[in-house]
């Protein structure tokens, strides 16, 4: 499978060039269908395109209230918690464009069992599709990359990479000493688009590394991120691009300035 790497001048750039593709394909899915499933991250670059999208210019483009918005994890925290991937993304976007109550699908961070909430979110998403839905897919996901090449909550090393039947698990991250919910490669990879979004000079190791270096997932988890049918793209600023080889057939890079 191609990855289809975009690579722009600044982290503005990203939000901003993200942003428009966003939009461009939520709104070519509804023409089709009646609602849009678009699962969250957590994360500083993640957070810039969502504040991006709540202006003033996709608040129009974008037909919100036909959107369903999941998470691709959250850390073991309550949703006021500064930590809380549903907070940042409730201030962040949620909040600006009035979403509905029952187009939010949280995980629940502050559950006292969290595989149990890892469960019930299985459970949740399950629900969502209903009974008739074949196979279960996400319009959408979006994801950062961690240093360490983890994306969602699949640390390295970690048991959630090796998980073969459930689509959410509460993962042990022992240099945490913390346990975070997460959604699983298993789900994540059905998914019609995947995009990653990473800025800054401190990725450029592990981008090159997971893009372009040998396979090693549990080393270096985003590795695992492959969707069986749909596209993954990501969405890079020069910093974070820097160690990338450009390997002609395996990457398609532009440097491109969006207008804005
Ligand atoms: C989280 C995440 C995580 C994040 C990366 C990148 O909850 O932190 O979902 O996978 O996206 O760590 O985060 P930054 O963009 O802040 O580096």
């Amino acid at each position: 499978m191609e990855n289809t790497i975009t690579v722009l001048s600044s982290p503005e750039e990203v939000a901003h060039r993200a942003a428009a593709e966003i939009a461009k394909i939520i709104n070519a899915v509804l023409i089709k269908r009646p609602i849009f499933r678009l699962v969250l991250s957590g994360g500083s670059t993640p957070k810039r395109l969502y504040e991006t999208l709540s202006n003033g210019q996709y608040l129009q483009k974008i037909s919100w209230d036909r959107v369903h918005f999941f998470w691709g994890d959250e850390r073991a925290v309550g949703p006021n918690h500064p930590e809380s991937n549903y907070r940042m993304a409730h201030e962040a976007l949620l909040h600006q464009i009035h979403v509905r109550k029952n187009q939010i699908h949280r995980m629940r961070g502050e559950a006292d069992h969290l595989k149990q909430a890892a469960s019930d979110y299985e459970e949740e998403i399950r629900g969502h599709f209903g009974p008739g839905a074949g196979n279960i897919q996400f319009d959408m996901i979006l994801l950062g990359l961690g240093e360490d090449g983890h994306s969602a909550s699949l640390f390295p090393e970690t048991d959630a990479l090796k998980e073969s039947h459930r689509w959410v698990v509460a993962n042990y991250i022992p240099k945490l000493a913390s346990y975070r919910l997460t959604l699983t490669p298993i789900l994540l990879n059905q998914a019609d688009w995947i995009i990653f979004l990473v800025t800054g000079s401190d990725k450029a190791g592990v981008v090159a590394e997971v893009l372009e270096g040998p396979r090693q997932p549990l080393r270096l988890p985003a590795q695992l991120i492959s969707p069986v049918k749909g596209k993954l793209l990501w969405f890079l600023d020069r910093a974070a691009a820097e160690a990338l080889k450009e390997r002609t057939g395996i990457i398609k890079t532009t440097l491109c300035q969006t207008p804005h």
